[in-house]
């Protein structure tokens, strides 16, 4: 189906992190709504089945290996999806150091994790800007959505090499999205609330899941499904004149 201004047929999806949780469902989100979507990630073997699993329903889908924090990994990445795809029409960045993380008093944190959140977090969505949003400045259309997070405005405990990762990538966002809304390129963040994505996670518990289900507007747990339709939107035509935003999705559990 032909959705008009909202299609994403033909278009060029690179996610990052593309090979478990959020970004698996988004990249399979993207393939079923009709765009080439390129899935890279550290692990290059999940990725690598997640396009397969996409290319046997006839979907158009492939694994790139990418440690976004690799320079050379991402340069070789954009030049080479530039000679096959003609560069990418939408990059997202969603590839965190996040299931993986332990909660700590941020005077407890070493400075060794402190700078590998950062880095991974924060330099990562950079580097993959650096790289692609000149190819997308050249045609004079593109899309950048960096996946944040909704703890940035509640400014969560125990988590501050995350938030502060996460807030730099919100304002990263906002002033990509001055020096490239004149090219056609539009930048923006989602901020997801607490969502549920199978994967075990030390950080949340049954009760703090219950707190934060409490919170929110809409009192159910969120699913990765929830990004979907306001990642498809921003990636699409119809979202040309909206740039430098940050869109929180968390069932109202915040309101910025
Ligand atoms: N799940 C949530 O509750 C939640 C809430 C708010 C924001 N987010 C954000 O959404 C995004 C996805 O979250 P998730 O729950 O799926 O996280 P996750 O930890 O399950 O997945 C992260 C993915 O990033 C990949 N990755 C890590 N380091 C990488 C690197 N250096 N290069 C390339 N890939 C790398 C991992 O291999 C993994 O596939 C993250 O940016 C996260 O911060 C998640």
């Amino acid at each position: 189906m032909d959705y008009g201004p909202m299609s994403l047929r033909g278009k060029t999806v690179l996610v990052t992190g593309g090979g478990q949780g959020i970004g698996r469902t988004l990249v399979e989100a993207f393939a079923r709504a009709g765009s080439r979507v390129v899935a890279a990630d550290i692990q290059e073997t999940a990725v690598a089945a997640v396009a397969e699993g996409l290319c046997g329903q006839g979907l158009q889908a492939s694994g790139a290996a990418l440690d976004v924090t690799d320079e050379q990994q991402v340069r070789a990445l954009s030049r080479s999806l530039l000679d096959s795809h003609g560069g990418v029409d939408v990059l997202v960045n969603n590839a965190a150091l996040f299931s993986t993380l332990t909660m700590q008093p941020f005077d407890e944190i070493e400075l060794d994790v402190w700078e590998k959140v950062l880095k991974v977090n924060l330099t990562g969505p950079f580097l993959c800007a650096k790289h692609f949003a000149p190819i997308m400045r050249d045609k004079g259309e593109g899309r950048i959505i960096n996946v944040a997070s909704g703890a940035v405005t509640l400014g969560r405990p125990n988590y501050l090499h995350y938030i502060a990762s996460k807030s730099g990538l919100v304002g990263m966002s906002r002033s990509m999205a001055r020096e490239l809304g004149p090219h056609g390129v539009t930048v923006n963040a989602v901020l997801p609330g607490s969502v549920d994505t199978g994967i075990q996670r030390e950080t949340v518990t049954p009760e703090a899941k219950s707190r934060i289900v409490a919170m929110q507007c809409i009192p159910r747990g969120q699913v990765p499904q929830d990004l979907v339709g306001v990642m498809l939107f921003l990636a699409s035509d119809s979202s040309a004149f909206i740039t430098g935003q940050s869109i929180t999705v968390d069932g109202g559990a915040t309101h910025s």
